[in-house]
């Protein structure tokens, strides 16, 4: 059987019975304990089945939890096989975006903005790009794709998952895993269910209601599970009062009895707190080790604590999943090698597929004639590419071009492109003689196995606001200023949660900033860097308030000079930590307005994670939202910003205008919670149907995203069919140039329910590739299962009858046609 068929079965009509029963009595459920029984007699079973009876306890026990890997590749885990049985060891990788390994792989685009492209196909050749790698790397499970939706636009990993909307979410990540399973590697959904901030994500307790868990966060788990996936990973935090890898109704209720899943459930990394209680729950796997599901399981079963027919249980999982992937009787294709042309073709696709543009006045893009022949590039990630985010989702790319030769080699030999830095990422050289006594700061080797020690001055001239930056390879260096500490190591804390962009210097070194406030005069230094094992070397940098300014006066000088301006901003997210506010970080705003007064024909390239709040956008002439574009990013902003080809992307989670109003803003209990809950009280209305519900102006809105071509919608019509409603109408290239539409359909609320609706849900999209002149009839059917609300009192799907309003337009805010139909029962 091909490892992506959907494996739902009658089983999982059995299963919603089963669901019904238990939520009606309170009660969990165990059925899944006696699964084995309703398995059915296939040689598949009878494989898994002989397997589970000769495997001795700790054999089963070592297949249930994470160990160190003997060969390790640089991955985030490894399972033990039992080799006497044939049964190979696992090992499982990051990450979103691409194979996050010691080795390269293809760095591609950011899911959001994979996202943006609105093309499940394009989804499914990006899976087929990480499950090919993944394969050829040693890999045989990926620790992706994340499907929480984007709740908080300060969510530190809103980059890594498709957006706000259910729909959407749920069509891309079936094609993603499709892809990812095609080339046979086992995919994992995560994070289940509720991860959508980074803040306290370790113990915060998601409080929601049953109607808006169903129709907001567990869409996209369920066509994750339709489409086959492999492995499901539960998230740290708690849903409504338990932790989500130990929950009954999650993990059983909902998964096995409701959606029929049929593969295994392993923890976010050390995201277990019991064993009793999650093996009943429905854990079958604790990562990275086995602090519950090691010794504390075989001992809980010796101990009758727990019945060994749990373990059989997960085991049975286990082994299901890898005798589908033939990786029990060795019928798993061959590893592929790597194909890194085909992996950068794709990263490149996509990268020009979701780039969304935000502002285009008057026609500033394409660059053309005078603005595409003089142009000055500003901004750190002009000239260091900003690839991918941070924490588990950041690859080592295979090469990564920056954006300022990009645009160099497009503009051509006539052209004068000329680069300014502007915001300064890595410090400068410390002022000569700063630094008393003998010590090199841009550059002090300490050879392996010695330690090196400094005591001195720094002098500064003018009191300033100084940012320390260290540079170094190995261990960090400890850095003391007057006493202090500057560079901490946090115990217990990831030091890759810091970023994609900010922590390594272009030549590899890590780096870490302090800024602090400096008098005039001397302050004490004392420095002590330990060689290690390879030998260390180490830089002391400066970003100051003067080096501020003169970094600020040379981009408007070149700003003034050229005909236009390209200035990249950044924004570095990660997991493990959320933004504090929608602002561009560090002094990028007052960049954007210093150089936009100097010269208006400024286009801002956004290389950033999510939402901004742009005080400074009517000063732009326009704005590209690139995201982390991947390793082909530089190629696929010059080749938007010069017109090859059309901007793909729109939003796929609205833009607020500021801090103070977005879904989240204004209560502390809804973001980001307090006394370690949180409740998700704007219900069902999470996303853009917040802001219709409010009727809140976004600065831009769900679906947005400009074309250099328009287009006009026209003869809207609808017919109910038994899928739903099959919704036709027709787009018109209007404009003088090919190019890109995403035509979305809504629909408004059914008069006949009694539940909590949101005014207006995406019902459906197109995305379409017109020739200038051309027009196309296009069919959305939106489905009946989009046309349902969740009713908590029968625990389940009712159809939204009766007369109901569909729109066709370009973004949620430009409905540009409207009619109303009849959904009956
Ligand atoms: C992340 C997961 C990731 C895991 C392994 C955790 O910190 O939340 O998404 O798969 O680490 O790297």
């Amino acid at each position: 059987m091909s490892p992506t068929l959907s494996r739902r079965s009658a089983l999982r009509l059995l299963g919603s019975a089963v669901a019904v029963a238990a939520a009606a009595t309170g009660t969990g459920t165990a059925a899944g304990a006696h699964a084995a029984t309703r398995r059915g007699d296939t040689p598949a079973n009878r494989r898994v089945e002989g397997l589970i009876a000769r495997l001795t306890l700790d054999e089963k026990i070592s297949l249930l939890h994470g160990a160190t890997d003997p060969d390790p590749l640089g991955q985030a885990g490894y399972v033990p096989g039992v080799p006497r049985l044939g049964i190979p060891p696992l090992r499982l990788a990051d990450g979103p975006a691409g194979v996050r390994v010691t080795r390269h792989a293809t760095a591609l685009p950011a899911p959001v903005l994979l996202a943006a492209a609105f093309d499940p196909d394009l989804a499914r050749r990006y899976g087929q790009v990480i499950g090919r790698e993944g394969r050829a790397l040693g890999q045989d499970v990926l620790l992706s794709p994340m499907v929480n939706l984007v709740r908080t636009p300060y969510g530190g990993r809103n980059f890594e998952t498709f957006g706000e909307d259910p729909l959407a979410a749920a069509d891309l990540v079936a094609a993603e895993i499709r892809g990812i399973q095609d080339e046979g590697l086992v995919a994992t959904v995560k994070h289940f269910a509720l991860n959508n901030q980074e803040k306290d994500r370790m113990s915060v307790d998601v409080r929601i209601d049953e109607q808006t868990l169903h129709e907001v966060e567990l869409r996209a788990f369920e066509a994750a599970v339709d489409a086959g996936v492999g492995a499901v990973m539960g998230a740290y935090n708690k849903v409504n009062g338990t932790f989500a890898c130990e929950s009954g109704p999650l993990l059983t209720d909902v998964l096995r009895e409701r959606w029929g899943f049929e593969g295994w459930v392993m923890t976010d990394w050390s995201a277990a707190h019991s064993t009793v209680a999650s093996i009943t729950a429905g854990l079958d796997m604790e990562m990275p080790d086995g602090t519950y599901f090691g010794a504390p399981l075989k001992k809980a079963v010796r101990d009758g604590g727990v019945s060994e027919r749990y373990v059989d249980r997960a085991v049975r999982r286990v082994l299901t999943v890898m005798d589908r992937f033939g990786l029990l009787d060795g019928s798993a294709p061959s590893r592929r090698e790597r194909d890194p042309a085909a992996g950068a073709a794709v990263a490149l696709e996509v990268a020009k597929a979701g780039a969304t543009l935000l502002r285009n006045e008057d026609r500033a893009l394409p660059l053309a004639g005078a603005a595409a022949r003089s142009i000055a590039v500003v901004g750190p990630t002009g000239a260091f590419p900003f690839v991918s985010g941070g924490g588990s989702a950041h690859v080592v790319p295979d090469r990564a071009e920056s954006p300022l030769d990009a645009i160099r080699a497009r503009a051509g030999r006539g052209a004068h492109v000329s680069y300014a830095l502007g915001e300064d990422l890595y410090g400068k050289p410390l002022p000569d003689g700063a630094l008393s006594g003998a010590v090199d700061p841009e550059g002090q080797e300490v050879p392996a196995g010695r330690t090196w020690t400094y005591e001195g001055t720094l002098t500064v001239a003018d009191a300033d606001e100084w940012t320390l930056v260290v540079h170094y390879s190995g261990e960090r260096p400890l850095v003391r200023l007057d006493g202090e500490d500057l560079y901490p190591v946090r115990a217990g804390y990831a030091e890759y949660f810091q970023g994609g962009l900010v922590t390594a210097a272009p030549d590899g070194l890590s780096v870490r900033r302090r800024t602090l406030r400096l008098g005039a005069g001397a302050h004490k230094v004392e420095i002590t860097a330990k060689g290690g094992a390879r030998g260390q070397v180490f830089r002391l940098r400066r970003v100051t308030g003067a080096t501020r300014a003169q970094d600020v006066a040379e981009a408007v000088r070149t700003a003034r000079a050229a005909r236009s301006v390209v200035l990249f901003a950044y924004e570095d997210a990660t997991e493990g930590q959320d933004r504090t506010t929608l602002a561009l970080p560090g002094h990028q705003a007052e960049l954007i307005e210093a150089v936009t007064a100097a010269n208006p024909r400024t286009t801002v390239v956004l290389n950033t994670s999510s939402s901004t709040a742009m005080p400074w956008l009517p000063r732009t002439a326009a704005v590209l939202q690139m995201y982390y574009p991947g390793q082909e990013g530089a190629a696929a902003t010059a080749a938007v910003l010069f017109g090859d080809c059309d901007p793909g992307g729109r939003l796929t989670q609205t833009f607020p205008a500021d801090d103070a109003h977005h879904p989240v803003a204004g209560d502390p209990l809804r973001y980001p919670g307090g006394d370690g809950v949180e409740e998700y009280s704007e219900g069902v209305h999470a996303g853009h149907r917040w802001y219709d519900a409010q009727g809140v102006r976004p600065l831009f809105p769900f679906g947005h995203g400009l074309s250099y071509t328009s287009f006009a919608y026209e003869d809207l019509r609808v017919r109910e069919s038994r899928r739903g409603l099959e919704v036709t109408f027709t787009v018109r290239n209007t404009g003088r140039r090919d190019g890109v539409e995403v035509a979305q359909v809504y629909v408004g609320r059914s008069p006949d329910l009694r539940l909590d609706q949101a005014v207006r849900i995406l019902g459906g999209y197109r995305r379409l590739t017109l020739r200038a002149g051309e027009r196309r009839r296009v069919g959305v059917t939106v489905t009946r299962r989009t046309l349902s609300s969740w009713d908590a009192k029968r625990h389940g799907w009712v159809l939204g009858t009766g007369r109901r309003t569909v729109w066709a337009g370009s973004s949620s805010r430009a409905l540009r046609l409207r009619t109303t139909a009849e959904v009956t029962s």
